[in-house]
């Protein structure tokens, strides 16, 4: 039988403290620590690796197993079967659409897929060599001083057109971060394209010339979007939540969100994968790399391996492995030099015991970033494209925490570790 219930014991309580164990639908059982403040004590957690910080029903992981569900579906199918925005609706409204439904949603998306042309200036006033990511963070966030007339949080309707507005404008708000940097003229969306051709069409064309997306390549980028849209509460997520806890906008707390995926420890894995494997450069520098890895007295890491739930091949990785070989045939690359180092970097560190016995598998951002190399994209706009897949389950989850009854503010306690109480010393005193 599962257990209900929790005993704590204190050296300075006379009563141990009994707390409701609570059990989801699957995954671990939760200890209900909530009253435990009122006992004068708290519970220390840095990295919250062993806390729940909310209750979701969007997106399930066993790590150990290494299995994603979203709203019960496994990874597979939906990447299988599904394209990017059903996979969107999904996660937004709990349910896959109907025939109809996934009509009028995408044609929702589909009509929202301009900007306000004075966001323009806003483009305008960064410099032209800044990082996509930074244009994103200061463009998305300026949002809200442009589609003001739907943000009252607590209401369904306005975070529903928040919601669309966003999922609709992230992909020109990606690409034409790119088009400033590299100074090429905005490409406005094309509706009568699919969400991902859409955004390889904002990308790649110029006015100058036609630009049909290669449909191996556009599936592939499918694929990208799918497998990156929602993962639970890693750290982004938990600051879109946080952020958005204390009634923020949606356009501030989703700023907040791309800003923390940008560390290269999160979603900056995909880009620093590319610049870990040119700065290798090649394969007979292989070891010389893993062995710097093993060291601890050396910070390097080797980038685009290793996750903190998955304690087993990463299901998305699996998937990926399959499109970014499917990528480097189509375009012929099986033999270009860093394909070539790539593969070998993964088949050593999947073989070398430092790497087997911690479990350290190559993620989703190892392969997708191969692929993304191959189709031609920067290595700036990797984590850009990251942000752009999980825009859909950032709302999907700041929309949940916004109609849960249960949600707080988010405030976490600390472990006070400085001075206690002192007297103040005037300056002629101070040595
Ligand atoms: N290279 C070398 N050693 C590693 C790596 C790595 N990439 N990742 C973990 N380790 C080692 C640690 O040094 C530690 O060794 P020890 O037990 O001897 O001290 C052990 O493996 C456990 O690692 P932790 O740091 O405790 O794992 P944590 O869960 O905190 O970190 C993380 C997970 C941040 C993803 C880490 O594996 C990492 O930095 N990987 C590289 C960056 C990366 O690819 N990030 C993408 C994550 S996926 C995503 O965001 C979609």
């Amino acid at each position: 039988m599962k257990p209900t219930k929790a005993t704590i014991t204190f050296d300075n309580t006379l009563k141990p403290i009994e707390l409701p164990v609570l059990s989801g639908t699957a995954g671990n059982d939760v200890i209900d620590i909530r009253a435990l403040g009122k006992h004068g004590v708290f519970t220390y957690d840095p990295g919250f690796m062993s806390t729940a910080s909310c209750g979701s029903q969007i997106t399930f992981i066993d790590g150990e197993k290494g299995l994603l569900y979203h709203r019960g579906y496994p990874i597979e199918q939906l990447a299988e079967h599904c394209d990017f925005l059903e996979v969107s609706y999904l996660l937004m409204h709990g349910e896959l659409p109907n025939a109809t439904e996934k009509n009028e949603f995408t044609k929702t998306i589909s009509g929202h897929t301009m900007l306000h042309d004075q966001l323009n200036n806003i483009f305008r006033g960064f410099r032209r060599d800044a990082h996509p990511m930074a244009v994103m963070i200061g463009v998305v966030g300026s949002m809200s001083a442009f589609y003001f007339d739907a943000m009252d949080v607590y209401n369904p309707q306005h975070r529903a057109i928040s919601a669309h507005r966003l999922l609709a404008k992230i992909p020109t708000i990606a690409a034409w971060s790119y088009k400033y940097n590299s100074g090429q003229p905005f490409m406005y969306p094309k509706n009568s394209l699919n969400y991902a051709e859409n955004f390889m069409h904002m990308m790649f064309a110029t006015p100058c010339e036609e630009y049909t997306p290669n449909p191996v390549l556009a599936k592939a980028f499918e694929k990208i979007l799918i497998l990156h849209a929602d993962h639970e509460q890693n750290a982004s997520t938990s600051t879109v939540r946080l952020v958005g806890s204390s009634g923020a906008n949606p356009f501030a707390s989703i700023a907040a969100g791309i800003a923390s995926l940008w560390g290269p420890a999160h979603g900056g894995a995909n880009e620093a994968t590319l610049q870990m494997l040119e700065e290798i450069g090649d394969v007979s520098r292989i070891d010389e790399f893993i062995k710097r890895a093993k060291d601890k007295t050396d910070t390097f890491r080797l980038m685009g391996f290793g996750h903190r739930v998955y304690r087993n091949m990463d299901p998305r990785a699996a998937i990926m492995r399959k499109t970014c070989h499917e990528v480097l045939n189509e375009l012929g690359l099986q033999d270009d030099p860093m394909f070539k180092l790539a593969m070998e970097l993964e088949k050593i560190a999947l073989e070398d015991e430092y790497f087997v016995s911690r479990k350290l598998y190559p993620n989703v951002d190892f392969y997708s970033g191969i692929v993304m190399r191959a189709m031609g994209i920067p290595n700036s706009m990797f984590t850009a494209i990251f942000a752009l897949a999980r825009t859909a389950g950032w709302i999907a989850q700041w929309s949940e925490m916004n109609a849960d009854p249960e949600h707080k503010i988010g405030r976490p306690r600390q472990l006070y570790t400085g001075e206690a109480r002192r007297e103040f010393m005037p300056i002629e005193r101070r040595t």
